[in-house]
């Protein structure tokens, strides 16, 4: 059972719905609040409305952790990393979730459906849900990031 109990936003596209409902079980099944902004079949939707809808709320301090699902995931994070402080991770391996926590502060996991299996994204989301940021040298690297405009 996780620790870490920070409410999670997820969405998706037509592309990924069918994993993004197995996550957002899993997460329920977790004790872990979510809020599902859709898509809610698997008939063909634009990513970018599904994105935009995560990653404002992240952007704006409503939710502190999303997820966000695609076909590959690109266009999600594509869109999702042009919120102010959205530091979006699409990951297709467990080092990468691990490690976009902890050097990255991660906070939203990117999952391409089409890409990664079931079983490597729930190890994924696992991972990534609990690990902590390590802060330190790599807390001032991040706020780099919201010095560009
Ligand atoms: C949908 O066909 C696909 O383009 C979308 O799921 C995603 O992979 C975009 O980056």
């Amino acid at each position: 059972m996780y620790k870490n109990k920070t409410p999670v936003i997820i969405g998706s596209d037509h592309a990924a719905y069918h994993l993004k409902e197995k996550i957002k079980a899993y997460i329920i099944e977790s004790g872990i609040d979510v809020e599902d902004v859709g898509t809610d079949s698997e008939d063909s939707v634009d990513y970018t409305d599904f994105g935009i809808k995560v990653a404002s709320a992240v952007s704006k301090g409503k939710f502190e952790r999303g997820i966000l699902l695609c076909g590959t995931g690109l266009g999600m994070s594509m869109v999702a990393n042009r919120f102010p402080h959205v530091r979006a991770a699409l990951c297709n391996d467990l080092f990468s979730a691990i490690m976009s926590r902890r050097h990255n502060n991660s906070n939203i996991l990117v999952i391409g459906g089409r890409v990664t299996g079931e079983s490597l994204a729930m190890a994924m989301l696992e991972a990534w849900l609990e690990t902590p940021f390590e802060g330190g040298r790599h807390q001032h690297r991040i706020e780099k990031f919201d010095r560009i405009y």
